[in-house]
């Protein structure tokens, strides 16, 4: 019999970036869904503003970067949740946005060590525990930026790409042990990281959406519509997968404007 009740209830929930964008709005979608939920970030301020939206619910300051202060959040938020079922991994950093021949190598780092190596660390940390418990469900957060090649995004898009690729590794390593893991590849979501490109001129709103089979950017609610149902019991036969939440961007293979190509 189908299980038609759509629910994240009395799950314990870790957010990573969970003081903005992406990631604050799924931490009040997984809330609202019955979830306890338990944010971190490196931005302070941000995560005691979210904190307070959502009910003072736990925050735990780390840069995902790090291994050891990884491996400390994960511990901390699960012994503040009495447990953890759902990881979300939306921390991450955009690129330079310069050419390959002229950007420098620290930066590009920079990224990977964010974006690919912060979400690879934070699964290993959450495994540590669900693995044992034989349950839980990780969503990472890639991109269309993922498979698709942009020029002057040679971080950002080789990080997704391998955000993507580790998902399905990690789904095959765990899936033995109840664990899934999963990924959602936004396309491009009205959040502060976009508004941050658009305003000092890197990306064009009108191409975007005239790029865009729905002819819009995406909002950060749909993309955590698509996290909590990955995180939840309706994707239960669900692991190593990428959704993209992306307008149909991925679809679109013509020469730029989809009404005239
Ligand atoms: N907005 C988009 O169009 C879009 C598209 C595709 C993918 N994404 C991805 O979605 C995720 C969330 O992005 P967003 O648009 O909500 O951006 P955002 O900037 O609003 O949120 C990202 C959060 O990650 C945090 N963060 C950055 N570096 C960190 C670190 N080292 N450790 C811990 N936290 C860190 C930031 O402080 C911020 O709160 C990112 O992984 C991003 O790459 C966004």
């Amino acid at each position: 019999m189908a299980n038609t009740a759509f629910s994240v209830e009395g799950r314990k929930a870790l957010v990573t970036g969970g003081a903005s964008g992406i990631g604050a709005t799924t931490a009040g979608i997984l809330r609202d869904l019955g979830a306890d939920v338990v944010l971190s970030d490196v931005n302070a301020d941000g995560l005691d503003s979210r904190s307070a939206e959502l009910g003072n619910c736990p925050t735990f300051l780390c840069d995902v970067s790090d291994e050891p202060q990884v491996e400390g959040m994960v511990k901390a938020a699960a012994a503040a949740l009495g447990g953890l079922d759902i990881v979300v991994n939306s921390a991450g950093l955009v690129d330079e946005v310069k050419y390959a021949l002229e950007r420098d190598m620290e930066p590009w780092q920079r990224v990977m060590d964010v974006n690919f190596k912060g979400t690879l660390q934070v699964c290993r940390a959450a495994a540590r525990i669900m693995v044992p418990q034989k349950r839980g469900a990780i969503v990472n957060v890639a991109s269309v930026n993922g498979p698709g090649g942009w020029p002057r995004r040679t971080a950002y898009g080789p990080s997704k790409a391998a955000v993507i690729a580790v998902t399905k590794e990690l789904a095959c390593e765990w899936g033995e042990h109840g664990v899934r893991v999963n990924a959602v590849g936004p396309g491009y979501i009205a959040t502060p990281m976009v508004q941050g490109l658009i305003d000092v001129g890197k990306v064009d709103t009108e191409r975007l959406s005239n790029r865009t089979p729905l002819g819009r950017l995406g909002t950060p609610e749909e993309v955590g519509q698509s996290i909590a149902f990955l995180a939840s019991d309706w994707a239960s036969y669900i692991s190593g997968e990428t959704l993209f939440v992306d307008g149909g961007w991925m679809a679109y293979g013509g020469a730029g404007d989809v009404k005239t190509f």
